[in-house]
């Protein structure tokens, strides 16, 4: 790894802890190894994430409505699934030190704890994190929570045809968590053992599939564009027939650059028609669609665009990390879309010993608050303060002064910029606006 790329790596964690993006997760505990919390931030971006997705993938879509399905479901559906025999990892045990490893995460097969390689024999772990219901654990009580949002979306496929009256191509998407009990963890909150999914199944005809699929590829670019993700930091791979999941025919990932390595963003597969077909032939139920215009039913095919929430943040964060050198100090930004940034707006009071000033800039900021995160803040000089709010990537600042007081206008500063310009307090709504604050 590149030593100036790991510095970003480095970079972008110390700001994520300092600033209350990502805190260890039961940190006064000594924290769990690959657990994370997201602080104040860190939950507005991921916040901001969600609210943008559903916008972009189903309100704005006539062909795909939502669903929130629960997290535990009956175990059957993961027999049906396939997840209880086939969603399985290698993993290999070192003979000297006992640490254990994903075979295919070792690249020269050297253990990674104490150098020897002396390993077991690759055996199959199954990912799918065990739980038990109710007061008792036995067999009989054990249950497994869901480790992708796929399945809720396939289990309610009639449900929801029936009450949604949509005919093939249509799609139901979900946002929620998904948990595996990954053997090699890490990467900060790359990957974890509890993490969140924003999922689209959508129903096809399978003569539609190759066309479907690449409608799905450009828009899943499309939102990576949105995000301010460059393209040239962005990877297609066709994943090898071999390593196809155990559901899929055709598989690509949208790999990112990060620090760490070119991995995993996102992942768009044809899943085909295993899933309703396994769900109707375990469970007894009629999962096939019956074609308005021809009355023949069949299973419908599935192309499946998945999204991580978190890879999405840790991405955009490294993303968006700029530094710059303006007198002789080190000016840090994150220069976030505006839709994605935590804070939109910074109001700030020149100084904080002026009563009209105060109460001004105090009144300003509860005005927007109603319609948008916005921050305060008097403490320190004030190119302290515009630093402060560049590190979180706040688009812009709204600083109350002296002429204030004469003029009615206050500055507004620019963070990618640093261009300042007055503008008139009674002009400030329609400015935010055009600013594509209140979005
Ligand atoms: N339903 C298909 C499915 O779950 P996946 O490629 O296994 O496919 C989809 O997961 C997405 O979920 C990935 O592209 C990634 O963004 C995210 N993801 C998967 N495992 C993760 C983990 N352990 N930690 C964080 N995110 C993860």
């Amino acid at each position: 790894m590149a030593k100036k790329e790991m510095n970003l790596m480095d970079k972008v964690v110390s700001l994520s802890k300092r600033r209350g993006f990502v805190f260890a997760s039961s940190e006064i505990y000594g924290g769990l190894a690959n657990a994370w919390d997201y602080g104040p931030l860190g939950v507005e971006m991921k916040n901001n994430i969600k609210k943008e997705w559903w916008k972009f993938f189903v309100q704005e879509k006539e062909d795909i409505v939502g669903l929130d399905a629960a997290i535990i479901m009956n175990t059957k559906v993961w027999q049906a699934s396939g997840h209880c025999q086939g969603f399985s990892d290698p993993l290999i045990e070192c003979r000297s030190c006992h640490a254990r490893f994903r075979e295919d995460h070792l690249l020269d097969k050297k253990c990674l704890n104490c150098g020897k390689k002396d390993f077991t024999e690759p055996r199959n772990f199954n990912l799918m994190l065990k739980t038990f219901l109710g007061p008792v654990e036995n067999d009989a009580e054990a249950n497994f929570l869901r480790p992708e949002t796929a399945q809720g979306m396939f289990v309610n496929f009639k449900n929801v045809l029936n009450v949604s009256r949509k005919t093939i191509p249509f799609g139901i998407a979900q946002i929620g968590k998904a948990f595996r009990n990954e053997i090699t963890p890490g990467n900060y909150i790359f990957r974890t053992r509890e993490f969140e999914q924003m999922e689209i199944e959508y129903f096809i005809k399978e003569k539609e599939w190759q066309k479907s699929f690449e409608y799905w590829r450009k828009e899943m670019i499309r939102w990576i564009e949105h995000l301010g993700i460059s393209l040239k930091n962005i990877h297609e791979l066709d994943v090898p027939k071999d390593e196809l999941a155990h559901y899929s025919l055709k598989t690509i990932d949208f790999e990112y650059k990060f620090p760490f390595g070119i991995k995993e963003l996102y992942g768009l597969a044809y899943r085909t028609d295993f899933d309703l077909r396994n769900h109707e032939e375990q469970s007894g139920e009629n999962m096939k669609y019956r074609d308005p215009e021809t009355n023949q039913e069949y299973w419908p095919h599935v192309i499946e665009p998945t999204f991580g929430v978190e890879r999405t943040l840790l991405a955009a964060l490294i993303e968006s990390y700029q530094e710059q050198e303006v007198n002789q100090e080190t000016r840090v930004f994150l220069k976030l879309p505006f839709w994605l940034a935590p804070v939109k707006v910074a109001f700030l009071p020149l100084v904080k010993n002026n009563k009209e000033i105060v109460e001004l800039t105090k009144k300003l900021r509860d005005i927007f608050k109603k319609k948008m995160n916005c921050d305060y803040d008097e403490t320190g000089a004030i190119g302290r303060r515009y630093r402060r709010q560049d590190e979180i990537g706040t688009p812009l600042c709204v600083t109350v002064d002296f002429e204030t007081l004469d003029k009615k206008d206050v500055t507004v500063r620019f963070r990618d910029s640093m261009e300042q310009k007055r503008v008139l307090i009674s002009d400030l709504e329609s400015f935010l606006n055009e600013e594509n604050c209140f979005k």
